[in-house]
């Protein structure tokens, strides 16, 4: 059956890849981008596809609720992905009060809305046509030790204003499942990287530094860990989730993939030292990389299991790491000028705040 989905934050990064490939694979749906355009949300990462019929966008705020009912009515509204969210650590442990008004208060006005219109009105559709999917994070977790993994039944530990609120939002997203049967899905991701991520985020922020012999901040010691999925494989398990997933139910999704810090950061100056040349001086990128403070209550591992979602749905990713980085770096290098858009003087002054007084450890 043809939906007609609302996609929250359709702007930022990991949105504008689903909206693109949702178009692409679906190709009867109509898609509704619902986005306020923060520093994070971009007209341009949905260039080229703002002339489909079956897309609109819209320009507004999560938390409005008089314009979130009205967006249900006008298109008959039976599905939600909501990526819309401040997503980024650092930022939340210089500013926390952003990330509860639209992480926790943002998905309640959508929960909401969502609940009068499938189960109080029911116009049109019947509820059990509708589905409610909330696009979480692993960081909800909490931190690894050395060895083990994330699966459904871990039990919740944030430990940044951000994974605070995410998890705050999880909690009332499965609350509205089981007081009023509102038909949700959750789906927990680990890192994801790709076109289009801002470069305050540790994988763009390396190319983009590495390019322009900048020095390469890495917190701590480069030991922190991550579990690293390619966007467009993390799009595809949201597409399936949606079709095949169990109403009330959580989807951990994840790459298989753990690499230390420092790992994908020389891999990323290797790269680019092979793509456009070795610094002035001979010198490889891997010479910009400084150690600075690190981040306060830095989570130290992520690591999902996966094994859920592919014994359900028998998704698992596509891209390995190595091509997918490849990838993505030859994106950046081709598309310059998208990054040079996004580097500005917010983004600048924001660089100085974030970096500039950060001691230098040792380089
Ligand atoms: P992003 O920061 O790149 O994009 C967020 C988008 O939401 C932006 O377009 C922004 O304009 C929009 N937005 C913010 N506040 C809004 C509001 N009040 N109303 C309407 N729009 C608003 O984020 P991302 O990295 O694409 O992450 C998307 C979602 O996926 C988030 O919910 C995040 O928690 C989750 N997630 C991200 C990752 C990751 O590695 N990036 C991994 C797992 C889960
Ligand atoms: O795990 C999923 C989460 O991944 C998402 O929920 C978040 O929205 C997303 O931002 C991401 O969170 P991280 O904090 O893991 O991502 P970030 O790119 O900020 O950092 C990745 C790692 O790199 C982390 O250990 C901190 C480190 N880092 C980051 C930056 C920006 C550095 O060492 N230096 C940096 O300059």
């Amino acid at each position: 059956m043809a939906k007609k989905v609302l996609v929250t934050g359709g702007c930022g990064f990991i949105g504008a890849n689903f909206v693109r490939l949702i178009l692409k694979m679906k190709e009867d749906w109509q898609v509704i981008n619902l986005d306020k355009l923060t520093y994070a949300g971009n007209l341009e990462n949905l260039k080229g596809v703002d002339g489909n019929p079956h897309y609109h966008y819209v320009r507004g705020d999560i938390c409005n609720e008089k314009l979130l009912e009205k967006l249900f009515l006008e298109y008959n509204i039976d599905t939600v992905v909501h990526f819309a969210a401040e997503s980024h650590v650092d930022r939340s442990i210089t500013g926390p009060d952003e990330f509860v008004r639209t992480n926790v208060f943002g998905t309640l006005s959508l929960l909401n809305v969502a609940k009068k219109r499938w189960i109080e009105q029911e116009v049109n559709t019947s509820v059990n046509d509708c589905r409610f999917l909330h696009v979480s994070t692993d960081e909800v977790y909490g931190s690894l030790g050395e060895s083990g993994y994330f699966t459904e039944a871990t039990c919740y530990d944030p430990r940044s204003p951000y994974s605070a609120s995410k998890a705050s939002s999880d909690h009332l997203v499965r609350a509205y499942y089981h007081t009023y049967g509102l038909p949700v899905l959750v789906t927990n991701c680990s890192n994801n990287y790709g076109p289009y991520q801002f470069p305050e985020k540790l994988i763009p922020l390396v190319i983009s530094n590495a390019l322009a012999g900048k020095e390469i901040p890495v917190y701590g010691d480069g030991g922190n860990i991550r579990d690293w999925l390619y966007v467009e494989d993390h799009c595809e398990a949201i597409i399936q989730t949606l079709e095949k997933g169990r109403v009330g139910e959580s989807y951990n999704i994840g790459g298989h993939n753990e690499k230390k810090n420092l790992e994908v950061v020389e891999l990323i100056c290797d790269l680019l030292d092979m793509r456009v040349g070795l610094l002035p001086g001979d010198e490889p990128r891997r010479s910009l990389v400084t150690f600075v403070t690190d981040r306060l209550g830095h989570d130290r591992r992520y690591a999902i299991d996966a094994a859920k979602i592919d014994k359900e749905f028998g998704w698992c990713p596509k891209m390995t790491f190595e091509t997918g980085m490849e990838k993505t770096v030859d994106w950046y290098l081709d598309n310059r000028e998208w990054m040079d858009s996004v580097i500005d003087g917010s983004y600048r002054e924001y660089y100085e705040t974030m970096y500039g007084n950060r001691k230098l450890e040792s380089s």
